[in-house]
């Protein structure tokens, strides 16, 4: 560093020494700042906020449902039903003809590959949103034996699907992964 002779010789004030380092500094962090101000609009219009990717996706361990059971659990603020068929149950909805269907998909579509008794189901009727029952012990299942919406009677099947009332269409199925006994939605 020149001195305020213009050598490198080291200043022999100390003070001066500090005020020019202090100035130096400075100088530097200014810089510093004004490059964090550039960079963070960028970076805050690349990127969802904190509070969005929390909510994005919502892991559950399912090793304690047992077959026949059902939960539900929250995603992105709504209901998600989780519930682990019984073979029976899985019988019951492969043997509908699909064609008769009002909003026709099969159980493997709905499920997972290698996974068909993990049925995973947004919990919001398709007619206007009321939550239907079905995982609750004791609480209906509807005509079908799957749940059943009470604010206007409409009836899910073992899969899902809607058999009888009012809701267009099936319970919607999120995105989601097994991974073990871990399920990610979304
Ligand atoms: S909201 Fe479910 S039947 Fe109307």
């Amino acid at each position: 560093m020149a001195n305020e002779a213009g050598t490198d010789a080291p200043a022999v004030d100390g003070e001066g020494v500090r005020r020019r380092d202090f100035i130096n500094i400075a100088a530097v962090s200014a810089a510093g700042v004004g490059g964090v101000a550039v960079v963070v609009p960028l970076v805050a219009q690349m990127w969802p906020s904190a509070d969005v990717l929390a909510e994005s996706s919502t892991e559950v361990d399912i090793g304690a449902i047992q077959p026949g059971q059902a939960i539900k659990a929250v995603f992105r603020k709504q209901p998600v039903f989780i519930r682990n068929l019984k073979p029976e149950e899985i019988e019951a909805a492969n043997k509908v003809d699909v064609a008769t269907l009002r909003d026709p998909q099969t159980l493997a579509e709905r499920t997972k590959e290698g996974h068909e008794n993990w049925l995973i189901t947004m919990g919001v009727c398709t007619h206007l949103g009321c939550v239907p029952l079905g995982t609750g012990e004791g609480e209906s299942k509807g005509e079908f034996g799957g749940y059943f919406c009470p604010c206007h009677g409409s009836h899910y099947d073992t899969a899902a699907r809607i058999r009888k009332g009012p809701a267009p269409k099936n319970l919607h199925v999120p995105d989601y992964e097994i991974n073990g006994t871990v399920v990610k939605i979304g």
